[in-house]
């Protein structure tokens, strides 16, 4: 994408927008009027033939296929891939210029390490990687090393053995950290309460690094008072490197000064079918209907990939279009899990917030804040200072889970979702 693309056309983006707008202000003014002033004819508003031609269905379809024909969508992945397709390939129907913009990715696959104490009658061991672990194989003597304080190692350090440290006081991290300084060639850290240990390092350790139970943990302790003990540690590192990539559809002969957006991807657990299906089938939809109205100057429709594993795409496109000397988009519109839950919940910048809220009114919508706070793409725009609202639903119980699936996803919400973006593009145009 070159960055003049970027550049707004203030005049006839506005000029539409202003057209939408005014008679919006119109159907609301006849409202208020003495009957006998009201005028005979009624008036159409552009606007509300603009979000009539939203349909649930239409974007149901588009649900269907990406959870259902294509299926769960990791970032990197080959049904990712043809997702992407798919989106590029009804974006390019509806008469967008597309742009498939790839992009690398490190993602984390989880590995299953083992860990055996070698000798007469071992103990039966669970071993978990903490996230981000290298790989190795070691066999060595197994230390006990408290907290993994520098103070609780040995005076002569650990020289290639192995640290058994409890959970506590200091990060994951700086317990690697501190037993690698030591001269550990592994670190074993188990739980100090009941129950496994799933545990992240901030960044890629350098030796192998392995998680256990409170019971397992202790149960090591109590054979190390015996007598020493030497164990085999075998882990591969979760570490991978794949490429994904960002739909883009623009108008043709335009620019970026909205960008609609939506991730496609999935967790690998599940289709995905209101996370985020349900967010790429209305991006679909309200580009249907822009097309339809002829009134897509100004919008553009990013449909981003690897966003559960980290927002890759979403700060990927960013990088793109922040040329320093270049006005950038002035708004962005997340869509994620549009289709699943009880209420409309908005969040992020608070202008963008009221614009959307004058939005909803006008469809006797009534949105609330975000109850909690949501990691999404919106984010990676707000971070490069671009105005950005994540529109979501809330609460999907399915979240993530392999039910995640279309029978769940309830049409309605989808044509919903639609119509309120296609009156906030309205309301985002005005000043
Ligand atoms: N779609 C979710 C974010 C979300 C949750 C939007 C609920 C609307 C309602 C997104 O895919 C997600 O899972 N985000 C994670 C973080 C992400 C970086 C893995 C989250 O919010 O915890
Ligand atoms: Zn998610």
């Amino acid at each position: 994408m070159t960055p003049s693309r970027f550049t707004p056309p203030l005049s006839r983006f506005s000029f539409l927008w202003a057209l939408i707008l005014s008679c919006l202000a119109l159907a609301a003014c006849q409202g208020t009027e003495p009957s006998s002033t009201a005028s005979p004819t009624p008036t159409v508003s552009p606007s509300s033939s603009l979000t009539s031609l939203a349909n649930g269905d239409q974007a149901y379809g588009h649900v269907l296929a990406l959870a259902e024909d294509i299926g769960s969508r990791p970032a990197g992945s080959d049904p990712e891939r043809q997702a992407a397709q798919y989106i590029s390939h009804h974006l390019a129907t509806y008469g967008y210029q597309t742009q498939v913009q790839q992009f690398r990715l490190a993602y984390y696959v989880e590995q299953s390490p083992t860990l055996e104490v070698l000798g007469p009658a071992p103990p039966t061991l669970n071993p978990r990687p903490l996230r981000l672990s290298t790989g190795g194989e070691v066999t060595a003597e197994l230390v006990p090393t408290g907290l993994g304080r520098p103070q609780d190692f040995p005076p002569e350090g650990l020289k290639g053995r192995i640290a058994l440290i409890e959970r506590g006081e200091l990060s994951f991290s700086d317990k690697v950290t501190n037993a690698t300084a030591a001269g550990a060639a592994a670190v074993v850290i188990y739980n100090n309460v009941e129950g496994s240990l799933r545990g992240d390092l901030q960044e890629e350790s350098t030796i192998p690094a392995l998680s256990l139970s409170q019971a397992e943990g202790r149960h090591l302790q109590a054979l190390l008072e015996e007598g020493p003990l030497t164990v085999h540690l075998s882990a591969q590192s979760g570490q991978e490197t794949r490429t994904s990539q960002n739909v883009i559809g623009r108008p043709p002969q335009d620019d970026c000064q909205v960008i609609v957006g939506a991730h496609y991807d999935s967790v690998a657990a599940g289709p995905g079918a209101n996370d985020n299906a349900s967010g790429s089938a209305t991006l679909l939809e309200i580009a249907r209907v822009l097309d339809l109205s002829g009134q897509e100057q100004g919008v553009c429709f990013v449909a981003f990939g690897a966003e559960e594993p980290g927002l890759f795409g979403s700060r990927h496109f960013v990088t793109t279009l922040t040329p320093q000397d270049q006005p950038s988009p002035r708004a962005m519109v997340n869509l994620d899990m549009v289709g699943v839950g009880s209420e409309w919940q908005l969040m992020g910048s608070p202008g963008l917030i009221e614009k959307i809220d004058q939005a909803a009114a006008a469809l006797g919508l009534d949105p609330v804040p975000t109850s909690r706070h949501l990691s999404g793409d919106h984010l990676s725009f707000m971070d490069a200072g671009i105005p950005a609202i994540l529109i979501h639903r809330f609460e999907d119980p399915r979240y993530h889970t392999e039910s995640d699936r279309a029978e769940f996803v309830e049409p309605q919400l989808l044509e919903e979702a639609a119509k309120l973006t296609l009156l906030a593009l309205a309301e985002l145009a005005s000043p």
